[in-house]
């Protein structure tokens, strides 16, 4: 939960708050394209952070104030009434706005104009009514969506369902590579050195200001994300080839180990980020547009990452909009592209050379259910179980397979869940 908010900013700021909840909940990564729009971008950066928090706010609590919403409401209002009611629900009861503040500032965004003016007095009263009975933050397992809920509990246990539950609501740290292993962490940056050496800081705020940044000390990328490229053990002068790079934490990972890097990514816009990342840490790699099931040139690498397009359901932590924006159809289609992906990776790859696949989905189907089929269908790729404890890794994460299968408990403080799998192609 964050500060007490005695104010709330004016409408324009709420008005975008409405927009980003309302195309975080309609498709996947709607919340990344609302908020790189020209109409968020002309907000000031204190009306662009209050939407943001709020939404992520209410998204972090949607669960239990869907199931509050419901035992008040007769019938279900149309969407936008729902959505200003949820905003105003995270204001009152998660970002701690004074009751009285939230439902006046909801009743205004209702408006007095559109389809849904109508609607002023039902937000008022259900919104009063919740501050005699506040919504109930106590059951983990609200907080999930229940078709993902039950698809956890199938797969790992309620134990473990209910853990990656109560991850649902805390807002992450930030976690840091550093480019030099061997650096010490600022102390201005409050950093703890995780296991494989990420660096884990509860500072908050625009990262382009902490010491280190623009001289390319470190970059941020989620400790569990960090884990795939140090499995690859790349060497200086090795050839690898980064499927799917954009925005491109894991290129700088194998840049900096001195490999001479291939970045592979459909989207260009993505690529510029890559370029833009490489330039801040004066670190290169060759960078290609291309669909990374299509691409190819004629090399074959020491070494091949593919971290493959998926349901991201494991990034909920920073990303709270991909358990309510995933459906259950997204599972199958996804692990359809990510097969033929792991097909054309592994013609990639020279013989005695290493691929690492990996996913930042929670859902069998994308990673262990895949690497069967794979080993099946691809008699020169064996796998090379990964040892505990290795690339730093939590020990709790390895199945008996030697693939890793990281939960977002797994971690003190929390972690991204990943599936991270790694194989040798067999000498011809
Ligand atoms: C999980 S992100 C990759 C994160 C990146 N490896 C990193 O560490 O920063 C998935 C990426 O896959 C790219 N992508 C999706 N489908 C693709 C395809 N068919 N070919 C190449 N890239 C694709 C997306 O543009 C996106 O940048």
């Amino acid at each position: 939960m964050t500060e007490n908010s005695e104010e709330i900013p004016g409408l324009p700021a709420r008005r975008a708050a409405l927009d980003l909840l309302t195309a975080a909940l309609a498709r996947r990564a709607g919340m990344e394209e609302a908020t790189s729009t020209p109409g968020f971008a002309a907000l000031s950066p204190r009306d662009r952070g209050f939407a943001h928090a709020l939404v992520l706010a209410s998204l972090r609590h949607l669960g239990p104030i869907d199931r509050a919403l419901e035992g008040k409401l007769k019938k279900a209002p149309p969407e936008r009434v729902l959505n200003i009611l949820r905003l105003g629900m995270a204001q009152a009861f998660v970002l701690g706005a004074p009751a009285y503040a939230a439902v006046s500032a909801s009743v205004d965004l209702v408006g007095d104009s559109g389809a849904t003016r109508n609607f002023k007095g039902l937000v008022n009263a259900v919104l009063r009514g919740f501050t005699r009975e506040p919504p109930d933050f106590s059951e983990p397992e609200t907080f999930a969506p229940p078709w993902l809920f039950a698809r956890w509990q199938a797969a790992y246990g309620r134990d473990a369902a209910l853990a990656m539950a109560r991850e649902i609501a805390n807002e992450p740290a930030t976690d840091l590579t550093p480019r030099d292993p061997s650096a010490v962490p600022e102390p201005e940056l409050e950093a703890e050195v995780l296991a494989g050496g990420t660096w884990r800081t509860a500072l908050r705020g625009d990262v382009s200001a902490w010491p280190g940044f623009s001289e390319g000390l470190w970059w941020v990328q989620d400790a569990s994300a960090a884990v795939a490229v140090r499995l690859l053990d790349l060497k200086p002068g090795q050839t690898c080839l980064d499927l799917c790079a954009a925005p491109g934490g894991k290129t700088l990972q194998m840049a900096a180990s001195g490999a001479r890097v291939v970045a592979v990514d459909r989207s260009a816009a993505r690529l510029k980020r890559v370029a833009a990342n490489l330039e801040r840490m004066t670190l290169s790699a060759e960078i290609i547009a291309s669909d990374a099931a299509q691409w190819r040139d004629g090399r074959e690498f020491d070494a091949v990452l593919l971290d493959a397009p998926c349901s991201a359901t494991g990034t909920y932590r920073r990303n709270p909009d991909v358990l309510w924006a995933a459906r259950p159809g997204d599972i199958a289609a996804l692990a359809e592209v990510q097969a033929h992906m792991l097909d054309s990776a592994s013609r990639r790859v020279r013989p005695g050379g290493v691929l690492v696949y990996c996913v930042c989905s929670l859902e069998p189907e994308e990673g262990e259910a895949q690497i069967l089929t794979f080993l099946k269908r691809t008699p020169d790729m064996e796998r090379v179980p990964i040892l505990p404890g290795e690339g730093g890794a939590p020990e709790i994460s390895r199945l008996a397979s030697g693939d890793l299968r990281i939960l977002p408990h797994h971690r003190a403080g929390g972690t991204d869940g990943f599936f991270v799998a790694r194989f040798r192609r067999t000498a011809e």
